[in-house]
């Protein structure tokens, strides 16, 4: 009798024991995967195969047309995963199939065709719609808001979503209370077993206070807290500097629309060492007098902008010559003369200078020494180069070479850098995370043909070919993905 009661109460204490540890480790396994964001990874995945493969045609706010319809919603208006997903790997079978959707969207979109994607997982394409449907419905986790275009070349970083702190805060109250709920049901079963086991010796039960002041619930809180603190350091750490979307106002209103879209002038002209250096370089105001030199009054903005160029070298634009002693001007002569300039032009304009003519002069000469001069020195003399705010910036920790990406990998500065072509602004299209360059390695097959930079891979990958061996060589294939590789 002694015996079994004994073997009972030692039962009960493994049982509980047992209990105790599994629901420990289940707790944290939860508060582990909502911490480090499954779902925001997928939808990060999501997010960069739409880039990378449909943002070409299908509008990336999901909402408006583009080539394409808007995606948002077109997971309900398909009702059915499997003929979504067969769409979207080969739109056109599903369409000779005739699926009544398929044909529809087919014909209402003037049989334009999209692009098969037999290359598509089903993982890819659920990842995909989840970016699609969290876009759509304005809640993706982690979105970082574009910072501020204040013109000063601010770095905005703070890159939490209001929503999503919260969501870790309420989680993390709840699973707190569910410890502590838990510690007193443990308490009462333990006391429970003891009273059984010790009758009237048993200690007394535990109150709350002793609970949440005993080490083991002091050793939690403070794991906890560095959980926390240390998850949370690390993510603004690592948003800090990232700033896709970022679009700063220029000194200058220069346009790649009009530069690169409209008189298709080559990236290369301007950025050469694209092609034969890691950096591509920010031309020189010389560049831009290649031509400035004859185009001195534009059609949008007349003497404003183009009067800058000519300002911060010290071009003479009536007299056609570099001003000799720029720097030794005062910043008087040199109002003088650039005001002289523009006044020509209104009157050569105009007729006559009249008072409309005098507020112009002034706000243009205002709008000159803002962009030439630096404000926060309080320095007012107009001269030197144009400081173009930086766009594209990687931490210093990581090698990126232009020259690899342009002439060897055969990359087009739009799978990187968007369609700059159609950009009043330049804006940072790409996010530059880890994340996104090693996904292009993954998923970029090295283009092989006609191309002497891969000489003696091609043996090798030859042969493994012809034996079927592999089907394809990609970037993370030759070694794209070693940390080495990118990391000095
Ligand atoms: C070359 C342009 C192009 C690309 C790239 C493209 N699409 Fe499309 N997509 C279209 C067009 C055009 C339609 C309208 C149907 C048609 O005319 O074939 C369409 C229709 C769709 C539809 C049906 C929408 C509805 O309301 O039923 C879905 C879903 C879709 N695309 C998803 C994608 C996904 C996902 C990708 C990227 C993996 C992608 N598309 C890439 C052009 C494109
Ligand atoms: C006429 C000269 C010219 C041409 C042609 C030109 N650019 Fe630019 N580009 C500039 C200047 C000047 C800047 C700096 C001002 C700015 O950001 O708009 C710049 C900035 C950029 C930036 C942002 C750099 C940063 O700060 O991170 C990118 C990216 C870029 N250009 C890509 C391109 C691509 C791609 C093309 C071809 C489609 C192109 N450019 C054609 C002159 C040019
Ligand atoms: C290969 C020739 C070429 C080069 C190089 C070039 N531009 Fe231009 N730029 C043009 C043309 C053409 C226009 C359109 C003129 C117009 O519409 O009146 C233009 C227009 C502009 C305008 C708008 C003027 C207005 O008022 O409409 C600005 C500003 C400008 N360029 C700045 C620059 C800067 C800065 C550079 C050097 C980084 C540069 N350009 C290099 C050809 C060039
Ligand atoms: C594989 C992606 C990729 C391709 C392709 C690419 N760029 Fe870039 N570009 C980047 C990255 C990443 C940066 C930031 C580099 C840094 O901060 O060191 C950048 C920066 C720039 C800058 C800012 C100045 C600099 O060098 O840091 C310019 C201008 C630019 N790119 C123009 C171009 C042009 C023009 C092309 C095509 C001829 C091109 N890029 C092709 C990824 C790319
Ligand atoms: C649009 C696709 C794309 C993106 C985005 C991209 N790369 Fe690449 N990368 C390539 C291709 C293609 C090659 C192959 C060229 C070669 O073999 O040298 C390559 C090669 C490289 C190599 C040489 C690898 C080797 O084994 O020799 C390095 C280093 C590299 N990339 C760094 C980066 C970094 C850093 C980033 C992000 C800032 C990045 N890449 C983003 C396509 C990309
Ligand atoms: C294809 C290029 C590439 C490869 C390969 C690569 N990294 Fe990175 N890594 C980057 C870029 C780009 C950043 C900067 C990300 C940013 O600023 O958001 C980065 C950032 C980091 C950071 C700083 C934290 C962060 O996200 O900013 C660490 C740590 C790191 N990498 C470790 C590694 C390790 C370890 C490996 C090998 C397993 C590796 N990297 C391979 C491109 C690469």
């Amino acid at each position: 009798m002694l015996l079994s009661s004994f073997e009972d109460n030692h039962l009960a204490k493994m049982i509980y024991n047992r209990l105790t540890n599994s629901i420990l480790v289940l707790l944290f396994s939860i508060s582990l995967t909502s911490l480090f964001g499954q779902d925001q990874a997928a939808i990060e995945a999501g997010k960069t195969l739409f880039k990378n493969k449909c943002a070409s045609c299908h509008n990336k706010d999901m909402k408006s047309k583009m080539t394409g319809p808007a995606l948002g919603g077109a997971q309900e208006r398909w009702g059915d995963d499997v003929a979504l997903y067969s769409w979207i790997r080969n739109s056109a079978a599903m369409v000779s199939k005739g699926h009544p959707r398929a044909v529809a969207i087919f014909n209402e979109f003037n049989k334009g065709v999209m692009t098969a994607f037999p290359e598509l997982t089903d993982a890819d394409i659920a990842n995909i719609i989840g970016y699609i449907n969290c876009t759509a419905a304005g809640n993706c986790p982690g979105d970082t808001p574009p910072p501020p275009t204040d013109g000063g070349g601010t770095t905005a970083s703070s890159g939490n979503s209001g929503s999503n702190t919260m969501l870790y805060v309420f989680l993390f109250v709840i699973l707190a209370l569910l410890a502590v709920i838990l510690a007193r049901i443990i308490g009462n079963l333990n006391h429970i077993a003891a009273v059984k086991e010790l009758g009237a010796e048993a200690p007394a039960r535990k109150t709350l206070a002793e609970i949440l002041t005993s080490k083991g619930m002091v050793s939690f809180a403070i794991f906890a807290l560095i959980v926390f603190g240390g998850y949370f350091t690390v993510r603004n750490a690592i948003n800090l500097g990232r700033q896709q979307g970022y679009q700063p106002e220029q000194p200058i209103k220069f346009s790649h629309a009009t530069h690169a879209g409209v008189h298709k002038i080559d990236c290369n002209y301007c950025h050469d060492g694209a092609r034969r250096s890691k950096q591509s370089v920010i031309p020189a105001a010389n560049t831009c007098m290649n031509c400035h030199k004859a185009i001195k009054v534009g059609s949008q903005y007349g003497t404003a902008e183009l009067t800058k160029i000519y300002a911060s070298i010290g071009y003479d634009p009536k007299g056609d010559t570099l001003i000799k002693n720029y720097d030794k001007k005062t910043d008087k002569e040199i109002e003088a003369l650039y005001k002289g300039w523009i006044s020509e032009n209104y009157i050569t304009e105009k007729g006559k200078m009249d008072s409309e003519g005098e507020a112009l002069l002034a706000s243009q000469w205002d709008g000159i020494v803002a962009s030439l001069t630096d404000k926060e020195s309080g320095d007012t003399k107009i001269q030197g180069p144009i400081e173009w705010v930086r766009i594209h910036n990687l931490p210093d920790h990581v090698y990126f070479n232009h020259a690899q990406h342009v002439t060897v990998g055969k990359v087009a500065c739009q799978n990187c850098h968007g369609k700059v072509e159609e950009m009043d602004v330049v804006k940072q299209y790409s996010p530059l995370s880890m994340g996104w360059c090693i996904n292009c390695h993954r998923q970029t097959e090295v283009k092989f043909a006609d191309n002497k930079y891969y000489d003696n891979y091609y043996e090798m990958y030859h042969e493994q070919i012809k034996d079927n061996k592999r089907n394809k060589v990609t970037v993370e294939d030759i070694g794209g993905t070693e940390c080495q590789k990118c990391h000095y």
